[in-house]
């Protein structure tokens, strides 16, 4: 389903995007461009293949199999 695990909210409203992520040494760092489904209402993130939350993994959005065949993508639900 479009529904993000925190509070409801349609997620194909968030963009796919990066995250942010401390590089170790005192700066942030933009990462994983593309990889990311961000949720409109409170910007929670979640990994686009796993569909789990980047702040706590044992929380994770619904996922679905998909193929890409000719530049069209095919959910296989
Ligand atoms: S409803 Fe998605 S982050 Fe709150």
């Amino acid at each position: 389903m479009n529904v993000c695990p925190h509070k409801g909210a349609p997620l194909c409203e968030g963009p796919q995007c990066g995250t942010t992520a401390w590089d170790g040494g005192g700066k942030f760092i933009s990462c994983r461009d593309n990889e990311i489904v961000r949720c409109a209402w409170h910007g929670w993130e979640f990994d686009i293949r796993s569909g789990a939350s980047l702040v706590d993994p044992d929380v994770k959005a619904r996922t679905f199999p998909v193929t890409v065949e000719g530049g069209n993508v095919f959910v296989l639900a």
